[in-house]
């Protein structure tokens, strides 16, 4: 199992011996923690948390510093957890925007960092890792570009062979693992048996290394159409029903109960009230002269 600190050694033995490894996108410490409990032990704080988690309209409104919020959050929440936090879109120009937001990312508790890119972006990678950054390489479909849900790349020899070439440039330039959205299984499967480093698939079928989903998506927090997901769970029906007896308890005077409430001993109340100043007149009543 990948555990912390991160390895190389882990790295090549899950290639050795073929693990396969689940991973999930979350944003805060509760689910964090749940996640880990359950025996996920790779986490991403993905540039999804925009639209999923803070209601923007774009993964590419999503900033440095609410990466790095959220980083802190799930570190908080899963201690042990491997953490790969994304390098949003704002940060992808230069190297050394791209190793700031690195170091700031790490500084928050990231043991990896991902980023979309494709073979012309390699060099990004390898000025991440030459500065001791582990790199996840992002390719295939790369949301940060091509806004609006799953788009297949691969999909054709020309397009698979260019996924191939991107995921090959990023392992060389130093990335320790690659993972692939949305392409097609033979695609990413026959790829993942050529690279040196890990696969991790969203869409990318059952040949990868490893598995990502979003929590949100897969504990049911919303309808999302896309076929690569799966739904094990309906929180959101659940929170609803929940909100709703919440609603009808406190509007019949169910809630709060004696057993929700604190006391004070009687000689207590009785000096409190003798404490208290004379009320004031009340509608209706005159006020004393001054
Ligand atoms: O931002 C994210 O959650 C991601 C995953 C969908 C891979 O990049």
């Amino acid at each position: 199992m990948l555990s912390r600190p991160l390895d190389k050694e882990q790295f090549r033995r899950w290639i050795a011996e073929g693990w396969r490894v689940p991973m999930l996108a979350c944003y805060d410490a509760p689910t964090a923690r749940s996640l880990w409990e359950g025996g996920v032990r790779l986490l991403l704080v993905g540039d999804s948390v925009g639209p999923v988690l803070l209601g923007l309209a774009s993964v590419r409104e999503v900033t440095v510093g609410m990466i790095a919020h959220h980083t802190a959050a799930v570190r908080r929440g899963a201690p042990e957890a491997v953490v790969v936090a994304d390098v949003p879109d704002e940060a992808m120009g230069d190297a050394r925007s791209v190793c700031e937001a690195a170091r700031r990312l790490a500084e928050a508790g990231a043991d990896m960092v991902k980023i979309e890119a494709d073979s012309s972006q390699a060099p990004l990678v390898r000025a991440l890792s030459e500065k001791g950054f582990w790199v996840m390489g992002h390719t295939g479909h790369k949301p940060q570009r091509h806004e609006g849900g799953s788009r297949v790349e691969g999909a054709t020899a020309a397009s698979a062979l260019r996924v191939f070439h991107d995921a090959m440039a990023l392992a060389e330039a130093g990335a320790s693992a690659v993972l692939f959205e949305c392409v097609p299984e033979r695609v990413a499967g026959e790829i993942t048996r050529r690279l040196k480093v890990p696969t991790i698939g969203i869409g990318a079928g059952n040949g990868c290394r490893g598995q990502v989903l979003v929590a949100a998506d897969m504990l049911g927090w919303y309808d999302n159409p896309f076929r690569f997901l799966i739904r094990l769970d309906d929180f959101a029906g659940r929170a609803k029903t929940a909100a709703a007896e919440y609603a009808r308890l406190v509007v019949s005077g169910e809630f709060p109960a004696p057993e929700h409430t604190f006391k004070i001993r009687e000689e207590e109340w009785l000096a409190f009230l003798e404490a208290l100043p004379e009320e004031p007149a009340g509608p209706g009543e005159k006020a004393p002269e001054a």
